[in-house]
């Protein structure tokens, strides 16, 4: 059962392709509430658990804090946050009655999931403008169905795309290049991806290749592609505004780029320096941003990842003349002591990074009418992602590109896939990971995953063995770091072999892997659950938060704590215990339904088996193969 309500004059945000009839009065369960803005109120029963809200910090279960998205360059991903880079604004209440709630609204919106009163969940957002969507089902895997029924079809990349990945900011030269794939071939690592990150570029700017660093470019792209390698270039949201380089001085002339409401360009800074944006809900506009990619697929590529959509600003050159005026320098630089006027310039410019005060400087035409950027914000990366699509649809028709992006909105799961950002090398962050995969998939996201080892702080060896160890079962799966930090690439670390055998596994796992991708797209199903969408009357599965079912056939329980032998699994039904040893050999074990203690070397990636699936083992091993 699905209802549809409409408030105010919702933006059309293409999240929803299925036509839904409106309609009228309150909605079946829950209340909206009077006043400014719009808001919604439903209970919570003490036994619910809210799962959703896509990639977002905290638990499977969403109870117990308050949830804002608003899009945002944020690379501490703490407890304390309440949002990251995307806006995923879909909640699945779980209890006696099988809830699913969709709030289509580009601006900012706030999720109260019982943390102000532990008995009602509650949802704000500062304007009355936006479509509701109620769904109930029998069951929480039928309201997700219906939910991805109504979103549509979500994206499945091509099959390298599950391939392994490598990554870091800094790899500057064709030559660095050159090495890492040398090496993964000398060690026998399986190696399908390389991405290159802003250092490929001319002076940070998109659509542009250092000829210093990376002559001859359409021939590297070729000479790694007899390697068996594919590179994957980022394109990040600004624009370098530079007079007399070409895709500026066109995009300018033509009016393509955010305006201010008089009508001077809106100027702000990230990598390239003083950037500019295409409006991209302008049709024009995005079609012609589309088109940039061509120059990316003239020298053979065949996908990217969009970066900085969110879209980051560092500082907006209005606001720096505001600060300059509001504090000038002669009047703190002549004072001998900290005085309040530094003390005033200093929080000033701590407020530069993407201030949502400077989003209401610039606008938007789409679909005949003028949105503040505010008002849209969090629907840029989509919009970004939908002019890439388009562009690489026409410039290599037929066939699927590998894209995924920082930003997202519910809806860009149907034209490519999302990584989860700036992590960190931290042991609670491969939890993070753990537990947002099913949230992502129940908003459509299939094809996602998260740097892997981290992307800030240094890697340590025990760490990045663990996290691959449930990487292997991720399909995005990408090993990435900054620049700043220890290089984490396998070579890097003393126990090489173990960490070789680890890809392998996911070499062989990948047909599966693969398979089970496809039909959960099919199905509009998820691939990764929480326990309790199999079994929901156990209270015991309905309480954990970091194991997970894999398709219909497998269990994990990954080992995400330092210097743990191994960790507690309960299993709801009678299971094979699956460790692989290397990439060739396994030990299996039937278990008993219960609480069991497993022990597993830093290597030894494991999973469960279910019950009545334990032909699937073969299947899951199948040799080492990938399509192209
Ligand atoms: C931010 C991205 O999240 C990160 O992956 C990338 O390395 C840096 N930008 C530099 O481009």
């Amino acid at each position: 059962m699905v209802e549809k309500y409409e408030y105010g004059s919702p933006v059309n945000t293409q999240a929803v392709v299925e036509e839904i009839p409106l309609q009228s009065g309150e909605p079946s369960f829950g209340r909206i509430l009077p006043g400014e803005g719009f808001g919604y109120i439903c209970p919570l029963e003490k036994q619910d658990v809210v799962y959703g809200l896509g990639e977002n910090v905290r638990g499977l279960n969403k109870r117990g804090w308050i949830y804002t998205h608003y899009n945002k360059d944020d690379p501490a991903h703490t407890e304390g946050k309440h949002g990251l880079y995307a806006a995923h604004n879909f909640l699945l209440i779980s209890g006696r009655r099988h809830i699913g709630l969709f709030f289509d609204y580009p601006g900012e919106i706030s999720f109260d999931v019982g943390a102000s009163r532990e008995k009602e969940l509650s949802v704000s957002a500062p304007q009355a403008d936006i479509v509701l969507y109620l769904i109930e089902e029998a069951s929480d895997r039928e309201v997700v169905k219906t939910f991805r029924r109504l979103i549509g079809k979500s994206y499945i990349p091509p099959k390298w795309g599950l391939g392994f990945q490598q990554s870091r900011w800094g790899y500057r030269t064709a030559q660095d290049v050159r090495e890492v794939v040398k090496k993964h071939k000398e060690a026998g690592v399986p190696l399908d991806i390389v991405c290159l990150d802003i250092d490929y570029m001319d002076g940070c700017r998109d659509f542009t290749v250092s000829s210093e660093r990376f002559p001859d470019f359409p021939a590297f792209v070729q000479e790694m592609r007899e390697q068996g390698v594919r590179l994957l270039p980022i394109i990040d949201a600004g624009i370098k505004a530079q007079e007399g380089w070409e895709v500026y001085e066109e995009g300018r002339k033509k009016g393509y780029f955010c305006r201010k409401k008089n009508g001077e360009e809106y100027i702000f800074g990230v990598w390239p320096g003083k950037s500019v944006l295409v409006d991209v809900f302008d049709q024009e506009a995005a079609k012609w941003f589309g088109e940039q990619y061509g120059f990316l697929i003239s020298q053979g590529i065949e996908g990217c990842w969009n970066d900085m959509n969110e879209p980051a600003m560092f500082w907006s050159l209005d606001a720096v003349k505001e600060l300059w005026e509001k504090v000038p320098p002669e009047e703190y630089a002549k004072e001998e002591k900290l005085t309040s006027s530094f003390a005033r310039l200093q929080s000033g410019i701590q407020r530069f990074q993407d201030n949502p005060a400077d989003h209401d400087r610039f606008v938007h035409h789409y679909e005949g009418r003028t949105y503040t950027h505010r008002q849209l914000h969090n629907l840029y990366g989509y919009f970004m992602m939908k002019a890439a699509r388009e562009g690489f649809e026409k410039g290599m028709p037929g066939k699927t590109p590998l894209l995924y992006s920082r930003s997202s909105y519910i809806g860009m799961h149907r034209l490519s896939g999302v990584w989860t950002g700036d992590n960190c090398s931290w042991w609670s962050h491969l939890l993070l990971n753990i537990q947002m995969m099913p949230a992502l998939n129940m908003c459509g996201f299939l094809y996602a995953g998260a740097d892997i080892g981290g992307f800030g702080d240094d890697c340590t060896q025990d760490l990045m063995l663990r996290w691959l160890s449930f990487g292997i079962f991720v399909p995005l799966m990408r090993n990435h770091c900054h620049l700043d930090y220890k290089p984490q690439e396998f070579y890097q670390f003393e126990k090489k072999e173990e960490y070789r055998e680890l890809i392998r596994l996911r070499y062989r796992l990948i047909p599966f892997l693969y398979r089970e991708m496809i039909s959960a797209a099919e199905n509009n199903d998820v691939l990764f659950a929480p326990l309790s969408f199999d079994f929901p009357e156990d209270e015991m599965a309905r309480s954990v938060d970091d194991q997970l079912l894999l398709g219909d056939s497998l269990m994990l329980a990954p080992i995400y704590v330092q210097n743990a032998p191994g960790r507690y699994v309960y299993l709801p039904e009678d299971m094979l215990f699956v460790k692989c040893l290397d990439s060739t050999h396994f030990e299996t074990e039937t278990m008993k339904k219960g609480i069991v203690y497993i022990k597993a070397k830093e290597h030894q990636a494991f999973f469960f088996v279910r019950k009545g699936q334990e032909k699937k083992i073969g299947e899951v091993f199948t040799e080492l193969s990938i399509g192209s």
